[in-house]
């Protein structure tokens, strides 16, 4: 080697040198700077150790770690990555972005086996916008009046087979109730008065077959799968037929089955049967524990509070002052005593605890200390009306039962904006049945208040965390003696 060659070698050797340490220079302030805007993570054991505290209990693992790591921290499964954003403050791109920036097909993918091919989850967004406005159809103002009259119908036939005293499991009787008024005004009068048994075992089964498991591995073969599926097609024949003969005899009927056999796509399609049938499927598993677990903790919280179950039965004496023995629509809206003891026991326990979305950009938020923090596409996006439903600078004293938070000028779900208290989600999918849920529950605490004494005899229930459909755990023991409310009682 001569020394030309020599110097050109050094040279080389030299330029490779600077090159590694400039690029190492580069990623020490600048990928490290970008890095540092990434949420915390949640510390565990490697691979499993986010899955092993998820599966433990995610609301036990947001009371953790909220307080060590704040309002936006990412926690590690596999190779996922799920973002936490906890708290007014953080949570309204969650609510608000559009479906290609947080999209829910892929993270409530577990759901098509149960509602079934070609709805919801299993149609892409443009269509599954359609078949959301068909629920926003069926859940208008002039379709609730006649849903209403249904709902009163139904708790007076169910508690009049009630004896003049007694002691039930009002769990499992407000579940029943709401059974047989979900029947008659969604799935509607021929499953109400002729299938109700078989159509009541089917959907029985369908419940059964949505487990934990099935969230990550929806077709697993497990026998509570299989026995999902079969029950699956058997509604479908059953609708197949009901809709058939509906069309046959030119017959039309006051409820959400009729809505949705009526409703056409933009382009002028009809619903199929199976279409309708996923719909009513779908509109059930929305609606039926959701309401049923919500009507309990109510009855509970106000026999235990009786300052708020003196208020109730006051406003109901004023009500009947006012409009005598009727319970409408329009009657049920007055109840505003009512509807803030709903809406605090909602708070206290939303069915519904998490919240999910799938990232498809990147995205920042800032917390309520200042701090900013990038999400990246790929990450799973996650938030927890149980958890956010009870923060402390939100809600004051947020752990007592407290239906007063709401009234006039004190406003606590609205002083920090919207998505404060979030029990129906919010924003762009916010419940299409927040109103026929109050409603419903109205009507049967109406029903209960006016013609019964309660006594709750079981200690307060305690929260069934393991449910897919967060709700009470054991039996809700109550004895109840007959009583005519009267104006001046
Ligand atoms: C107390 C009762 C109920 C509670 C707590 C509740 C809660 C919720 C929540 C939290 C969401 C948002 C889900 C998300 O953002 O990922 C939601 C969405 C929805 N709910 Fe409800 N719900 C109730 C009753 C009902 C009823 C009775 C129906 C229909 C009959 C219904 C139909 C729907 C529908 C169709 C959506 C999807 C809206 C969309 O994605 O655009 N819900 N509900």
């Amino acid at each position: 080697m001569d020394v030309f060659d020599g110097n050109k070698f050094l040279n080389t050797v030299l330029l490779l040198v600077t090159t590694i340490i400039v690029a190492k220079l580069i990623s020490a302030f600048i990928i490290p700077k970008s890095k540092k805007r990434l949420p915390p993570i949640v510390k565990g054991w490697p691979i499993i150790g986010g899955l092993y505290r998820f599966l433990k209990g995610p609301i036990f693992m947001l009371r953790q770690e909220y307080p060590k790591l704040g309002g936006v921290f990412t926690l590690k499964i596999f190779h996922k990555n799920i973002t936490f954003l906890i708290g007014p403050e953080v949570s309204a791109h969650f609510f608000k972005a559009p479906e290609s920036d947080l999209s829910q097909q892929e993270v409530y993918q577990f759901n098509v086996p149960t509602f079934g091919p070609g709805v919801v989850f299993d149609v892409d967004y443009s269509v599954r916008q359609e078949q959301f406005r068909f629920f926003t159809e069926a859940l208008r103002v002039n379709k609730l009046k006649s849903y209403v009259n249904q709902m009163v119908t139904e708790a007076e036939d169910y508690f009049s087979k009630w004896g003049s005293s007694g002691e039930v499991d009002l769990k499992y009787e407000l579940e029943h109730l709401i059974i047989l008024t979900a029947s008659r005004c969604l799935l509607g009068r021929e499953v109400r008065d002729k299938l109700f048994d078989d159509v009541s075992a089917l959907f029985h089964d369908l419940d059964n077959g949505m487990l934990p498991i099935s969230v990550l591995f929806p077709y697993l073969p497990i026998p509570a799968h299989k026995r999902r599926d079969e029950a699956r097609k058997k509604l479908a024949s059953i609708f197949a037929s009901i809709i058939s003969s509906r069309k046959s005899a030119d017959n039309s009927e006051d409820d959400m089955l009729q809505c949705f056999i009526d409703s056409k796509y933009k382009d002028g399609r009809p619903t199929t049967e199976a279409e309708v049938t996923g719909l009513l499927i779908a509109a059930l598993f929305a609606g039926q524990h959701t309401s049923s677990i919500t009507s309990t903790w109510t009855g509970a919280y106000l026999m235990c509070n009786k300052q708020y179950l003196s208020a109730v039965v006051e406003e109901q004496k004023n009500l009947m002052e006012k409009h005598g023995d009727r319970v409408d629509h329009d009657v049920l809206a007055e109840m505003d005593v009512l509807y803030r003891c709903i809406k605090e026991a909602l708070r206290l326990h939303p069915p519904l605890i998490m919240l999910l979305r799938s990232s498809h950009s990147d995205f920042s938020v800032t917390t309520r200390e200042g701090k900013e923090y990038d999400i990246p596409k790929g990450h799973i996006v996650a938030t927890s009306p149980a958890f956010a439903n009870r923060l402390p600078h939100i809600f004051n004293d947020p752990d007592r039962y407290d239906p007063d938070r709401y009234a006039v000028g004190r406003e606590e779900d609205k002083a920090a904006g919207a998505f404060s208290y979030i029990s129906f989600g919010g924003g762009r999918h916010g419940c299409l049945g927040e109103p026929f849920a109050y409603l419903q529950i109205k009507a049967i605490w109406t029903h209960l208040l006016r013609n019964f004494e309660l006594e709750l005899l079981s200690p307060f229930p305690e929260i069934d965390w393991n449910a897919m459909v967060v709700g009470v755990k054991g039996k809700v023991m109550v004895r109840y003696k007959r009583r005519q409310l009267s104006v001046d009682q």
